[in-house]
């Protein structure tokens, strides 16, 4: 596979298949990804994988605080900007409105978006949930890192067929994450990732997003 093929393949999948990964599998993707480079090589990414019954229970006990009205301290990091402005507004509804409308969850259907959204704690039914944090007196450089790093994950995976999703949503459950994989306390949760196979039938995992074109980002100086 070109690298550019895995980077066209990738999208962010939401239902998977239940079927197991290969743990051999995953040692050859997080070997590989850990080739990522980092600023002073300092490598400061840190990965939890969870499969079996390890992800199930940390899928549970989110889900149980869920129902219990536990929402925890959230996120230790601003997931998004404090201010959306029009264009990054408009870019975040407009992949909002095509996902619900894909997931046959109407306007204003606060249980079907409820729904979806604990969809989230059970890694979309993927067969691995993974955990990436860094440690939290890492500067924004190690963060670009680990975003690095977690791309590499996910292209990797693609080369052996298998789909993931990022997910920031684990980083507003992080005291559960932290209590059920043992996270230590100078660590933060930045994200989960669901790794598994796409469930190619499922119509949700139908959603290609749209890019905005390079000109609007790239600012060329040629002579
Ligand atoms: C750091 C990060 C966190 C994300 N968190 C979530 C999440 O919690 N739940 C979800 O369904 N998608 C999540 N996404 C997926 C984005 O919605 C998706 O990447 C974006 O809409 C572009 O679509 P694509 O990945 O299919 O290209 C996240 C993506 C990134 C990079």
């Amino acid at each position: 596979m070109k690298v550019s093929e895995a980077i066209n393949s990738r999208r962010s999948m939401r239902v998977f298949k239940p079927d197991p990964i290969a743990k051999a599998d995953l040692e050859w993707i997080i070997t590989n990804a850990n080739r990522a480079a980092s600023n002073g090589n300092l490598q400061p990414w840190k990965l939890y994988v969870t499969m079996g019954g390890a992800r199930q229970r940390l899928s549970t006990a989110i889900l149980r605080a869920m129902d219990d009205n536990d929402h925890g301290p959230g996120a230790e990091y601003n997931v998004y900007p404090r201010e959306f402005t029009p264009v990054y507004d408009a870019r975040r509804k407009l992949v909002g409105k095509q996902l619900y409308t894909l997931l046959g969850v109407p306007r204003g259907d606060a249980a079907g978006m409820t729904r979806q959204f604990r969809k989230n704690y059970e890694f979309f039914d993927a067969p691995v949930g993974m955990i990436l944090c860094v440690e939290r007196r890492m500067g924004n450089g190690q963060w670009i890192d680990c975003g690095i790093f977690l791309d590499q994950l996910m292209l990797l995976a693609r080369e052996k067929g298998l789909h993931t999703c990022p997910q920031a949503a684990f980083s507003r459950y992080q005291h559960i994450v932290r209590r059920e994989l043992k996270v230590p306390d100078d660590q933060v949760v930045i994200c989960g990732l669901a790794l598994g196979y796409a469930d190619p039938g499922a119509v949700p995992n139908n959603l290609i997003t749209e890019r905005a074109p390079i000109s609007d980002f790239t600012t060329w100086f040629t002579e």
